[in-house]
């Protein structure tokens, strides 16, 4: 069959997602791509794809779920059997239902899921102290995000036409092997943090001597919890927590200084590897 068209839709505050989604697409085909990115703004309601195209999703993964902001924004697109590739992006810890998730929530918008994996990316919260999968995906993690868009190539060569190219299990990807440990401990330590009595920060902070009110942080926050001329503060109620003004920031006035990071570069900090299926 010849090439499908092919879209990348990503959610990516901290840009880990959009480097897997980018690699993957262009091992499928290395013409240009129609871009959706959500990471500001929403598609605009009845989006539809067209029928022999396939789009790459490529979306992080918080509290195990996929972000809750990125299936919102995407909520207008639509399609009639076009394909689809679900890429969840995590920080080493577990994706848990996010795949699962992401594969729904595009089967019930009219896609066949054709492929899918979860892919490593450095944690929204690492930092100098504390390094969770810190500058993943690495060149390695890229080679395995383009080897994927690779197979998924040859499964549309083989196949007459899109409709015929079959689709994944999501569900029957085994996730990379969890220490019990790891796991029993990172639950013992998360219900500590919370219910400690010690307040958890609700937002990052902005250092006033050091901000330069460049703007960036205000023109890079998905949710508006930042506002140009007024960097250093931070909205909490609108604030999700994705860090984007933390690693964005060009002199490092900004930091999100939560335990959590600690506990999770304590506990997983073993290597994990991509999981993908075809
Ligand atoms: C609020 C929040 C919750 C997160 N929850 C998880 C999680 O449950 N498991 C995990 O491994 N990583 C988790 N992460 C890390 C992100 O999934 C990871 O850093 C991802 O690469 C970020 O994608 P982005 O660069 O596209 O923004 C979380 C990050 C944030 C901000």
């Amino acid at each position: 069959m010849k090439q499908p068209e092919l879209n990348l839709a990503v959610f990516s505050p901290t840009g880990t997602s959009r480097k897997i989604g980018e690699a993957v697409a262009s091992g499928i085909c290395a013409a240009p791509v129609g871009i959706m990115d959500v990471t500001l703004v929403s598609l605009p309601g009845d989006t539809v794809v067209a029928d022999d195209s396939v789009t790459v999703f490529a979306v992080p993964v918080y509290g195990g779920h996929v972000a809750p902001l990125a299936l919102k924004r995407l909520e207008g697109l639509r399609a009639r059997g076009a394909a689809a590739v679900a890429i969840a992006v995590y920080g080493n810890r577990a994706y848990e239902n996010a795949l699962t998730e992401l594969g729904d929530f595009l089967s019930g918008r009219g896609f066949r899921v054709i492929a899918g994996g979860a892919f490593v990316g450095e944690h929204s919260y690492s930092n100098s102290a504390y390094s969770i999968a810190e500058g993943r995906p690495d060149a390695s993690d890229l080679r395995c995000a383009r080897e994927l868009g690779e197979r998924i190539r040859k499964k549309f060569d083989a196949a007459a036409d899109i409709q015929c190219v079959g689709t994944v299990d999501l569900d029957g990807i085994e996730p990379p092997l969890q220490s019990p440990d790891a796991i029993r401990l990172f639950g013992e330590g998360a219900a500590r943090l919370r219910n400690g009595g010690v307040p958890l920060p609700v937002a990052p902070v902005a250092d006033a001597a050091v901000c330069i009110h460049c703007g960036f942080c205000a023109a890079h926050c998905p949710t508006g919890a930042i506002v140009e001329g007024d960097e250093c503060n931070t909205a909490a109620d609108r604030c999700i927590k994705c860090c984007a003004c933390v690693k964005g920031c060009p002199v490092g006035a900004r930091t999100y200084d939560t335990p959590f990071a600690a506990l999770l570069a304590g506990l997983f900090a073993e290597r994990k590897e991509n999981v993908t299926a075809v």
